[in-house]
């Protein structure tokens, strides 16, 4: 009993002495959709700067395609740090945050100019603040790009969509943007959605080109309409934990990174949509229907009824604020 006193005691010496070898900071960043996709390719891209510019003291692992986290599964283990970042789209944000929803509102933004002006402004500082009250840091917005509806028929006019079983993320103001031309909206994580429109749990949904060509959701949908009814954006949000825990180097060298991967993906968020567009054409197995104005003028005059319903819940200042930076 004595001997293993003495062990244990010569035991701990020997661990206080040993001088903690010191790994590099690992960054996890997660998130659901495929690499070859604007915030793919972003985080790639800030990948690769940290690591250039840290040599090596910080480790980006990036977990595409929903392979570490589903969807809103992602929030919990990065609020408690077991990861340390995510480029959630805004729906992602209405259980912590539901002011975030604003960006879902319909026909909100009129270009991406428009929504640039919004997240670089007054209304894009007020959400990352507000982010900043639930233990996440806000370091950037990036784009994906409008949203265009699919289903396996023409979407025309907004009677077109009545009945018709819609996928949505988890937002409310995606349910109500869809009761209010009469569907049937339901929330389901992105990673399910090719199999539900497959088994037709789902008849239609709303994308934008890049995740609606890269999930190959053209194999499952036969018809697209450029509807650019609505906006996919991404906020990106590392923890406090981690990020009290960082060096002012680090936060610095963090956020130079993060903000030339936001200029490069977003860049490559418009030229995408052109791409993926073609593709979707030269797949041959969805047809691409274009709105006339009187019918894109139908849609928007019955979806934007719905903003009044959130002015107290995303804030009429803050619906009022993005509306004035379009003008
Ligand atoms: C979705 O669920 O449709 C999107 O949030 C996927 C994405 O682009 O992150």
């Amino acid at each position: 009993m004595r001997k293993f006193g003495l062990f244990v005691a010569m035991l701990l010496v020997a661990l206080m002495a040993t001088p903690v070898l010191a790994g590099p900071i690992v960054l996890k960043f997660s998130h659901v959709v495929a690499v070859d996709t604007p915030k793919g390719q972003a985080a790639e891209y800030f990948k690769k700067l940290v690591e250039e510019r840290s040599h090596g003291e910080i480790k980006v692992e990036v977990y595409p395609n929903s392979s570490l986290f589903n969807d809103n599964d992602v929030m919990v283990p990065l609020m408690t740090n077991s990861v340390q970042m995510a480029a959630p789209s805004f729906s992602k944000f209405t259980k912590f945050a539901p002011q975030v929803q604003l960006f879902d509102l319909p026909f909100l933004f009129n270009d991406v100019d428009h929504l640039h002006k919004v997240c670089t402004g007054e209304v894009g500082q007020k959400i990352l603040d507000l982010v900043g009250t639930k233990g996440l840091v806000g370091l950037g917005y990036w784009d994906s790009g409008f949203k265009q509806l699919s289903a396996n028929k023409p979407l025309l006019n907004p009677e077109d969509a009545a009945g018709v079983k819609f996928r949505i993320m988890s937002s409310k103001v995606l349910e109500e943007q869809f009761h209010a031309v009469g569907a049937n909206p339901q929330v389901l994580p992105f990673s399910e959605v090719y199999s539900a429109l497959q088994q037709g749990v789902v008849d239609a949904c709303e994308n934008p080109l890049s995740n609606f060509y890269t999930k190959k959701f053209y194999e499952v949908q036969k018809d697209l309409t450029m509807s650019n009814h609505g906006y996919l954006g991404y906020l990106v949000v590392t923890n406090k934990i981690f990020w009290n825990k960082l060096s002012d180097a680090n936060k610095a060298l963090i956020k130079t990174a993060m903000d030339e991967a936001t200029v490069y993906g977003n860049g490559l968020a418009l030229k995408m949509d052109e791409d993926y567009l073609q593709k979707v054409k030269e797949s041959g197995k969805t047809a691409v229907h274009t709105l006339t104005p009187e019918q894109r003028k139908a849609w928007q005059d019955k979806m934007m009824t719905i903003y009044p319903k959130f002015y107290d819940v995303i804030g009429k200042d803050l619906i009022e604020g993005a509306i004035a930076a379009g003008k």
